[in-house]
């Protein structure tokens, strides 16, 4: 029931065959859920064109940061197989220009550039070798940063199961579960795992404003996994919270700066500021590649702004006058101070910030 759910590869590779000249040796396609028509229909699209990669991700076919990352590595290997480049400067070129497609798709998770960083950084570290090998190459580096992606979620849940208890209520927001993911999620992560272990926990998820990751997604991968779910509206949280319903809230995290604040769904910041307004423990789940040491605090942090129809028109339907003034930013910033810890795949991390941080990103 819980094992990963495969809902995000690359279909076709075929890695151990030498390619006859001429012959495409990995003919293949990223594949994935499209979470668009979540919870209605379960559908499954599959691409090699570097327009649909971006695309994809900029229209949150494919959302979440680490699965953002992990598609964006897939798609890029599977764009370059079509390469007919004739010498490894001029297809690590082109790799490049087709990284630069996709790094414009979405502005603020970090997983996003990390992914195509190391993509292209594996590329460079054998410039020597034939494109046919460089595809290879480029391939086997995109699968390891999905087999990766598993094994953190993994190590997540079970550092995160360490903070929860038979019967307790966790709130959460937007989706941070396998859907954002390759495997069980980070902030789902600790809930499936606690579960996976005999505990009864029951998901308080909020329904995530504009586009409802919460009630859209998050509600349709705890009830497929057999978890107790409980949609709530966002504005409901403070009462749920007040009539004793949460023990703790696990959120997860876009991209986390150097001293601890976190980028991650529009309304993060308020369910942290509420959360320490109850006394309830305050728990962001992310694996190191969410850190952006880079930057030292929010305030770096690039919020990706979004058009003004998910608000006015969201899913077709009128419900606001035309033409009235919208501001949507996709993302806010919750102080590191209302953390209670970090979940990451390296154990969990308590304050004081940055400094118990910085053991962790190695900076
Ligand atoms: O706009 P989205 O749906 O991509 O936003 C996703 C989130 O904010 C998640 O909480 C975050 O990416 C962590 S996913 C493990």
């Amino acid at each position: 029931m819980l094992d990963p759910v495969r809902w995000i590869t690359f279909e076709g590779a075929v890695l151990s065959a030498p390619p006859a000249a001429g012959v495409n040796p990995f003919p293949g396609k990223l594949r994935l859920i499209d979470q668009t028509k979540l919870p209605s229909e379960l559908v499954y699209v599959e691409t090699d064109d570097i327009e649909e990669v971006s695309d994809f991700i900029r229209r949150l076919v494919v959302r979440g940061a680490p699965a953002i990352g992990c598609a964006a590595a897939l798609g890029l290997a599977a764009v370059a197989q079509h390469s007919v480049a004739s010498s490894s400067s001029e297809f690590i070129g082109g790799v490049e220009v087709a990284a630069e497609r996709i790094a414009v798709s979405r502005p603020t998770a970090v997983n996003l550039f990390w992914a195509l960083d190391r993509c292209l950084a594996a590329l460079k570290s054998k410039t020597d070798a034939p494109v046919d090998e460089l595809k290879i190459v480029l391939l086997r580096e995109a699968l390891s940063i999905v087999d990766e992606d598993i094994a953190m979620c993994r190590a997540i849940g079970e550092h995160g199961a360490e903070l929860l208890r038979d019967g307790m209520g966790v709130l959460t927001h937007c989706n941070a579960g396998a859907l954002a993911t390759s495997g069980l999620g980070t902030a789902l992560a600790p809930v499936y795992t606690a579960t996976e272990n005999g505990l009864n926990i029951r998901v308080f998820s909020d329904e995530t404003r504009p586009l409802l990751q919460g009630s859209r997604l998050t509600a349709w991968e705890l009830m497929n996994a057999g978890v107790d779910v409980v949609v709530i509206c966002d504005s409901m949280a403070a009462a749920v919270m007040r009539e004793g319903k949460v023990d703790v809230v696990i959120v997860g995290a876009d991209r986390i700066a150097a001293n601890g604040d976190t980028a991650n769904k529009i309304g993060t910041y308020g369910l942290a500021v509420l959360a320490r307004r109850h006394g309830i423990p305050f728990h962001v789940a992310a694996p190191v590649s969410t850190f952006d040491i880079s930057i030292p605090d929010g305030n770096g942090i690039p919020i990706e702004e979004r058009v003004s129809d998910e608000i006015v028109r969201g899913f077709g339907i009128p419900t606001a006058p035309v033409g009235v003034g919208v501001y949507n930013p996709a993302f806010d910033v919750t102080p590191a101070d209302l953390v209670t810890s970090f979940i990451t795949d390296v154990g969990l991390v308590d304050p004081p910030y940055p400094e118990k941080l910085s053991e962790v990103t190695g900076h």
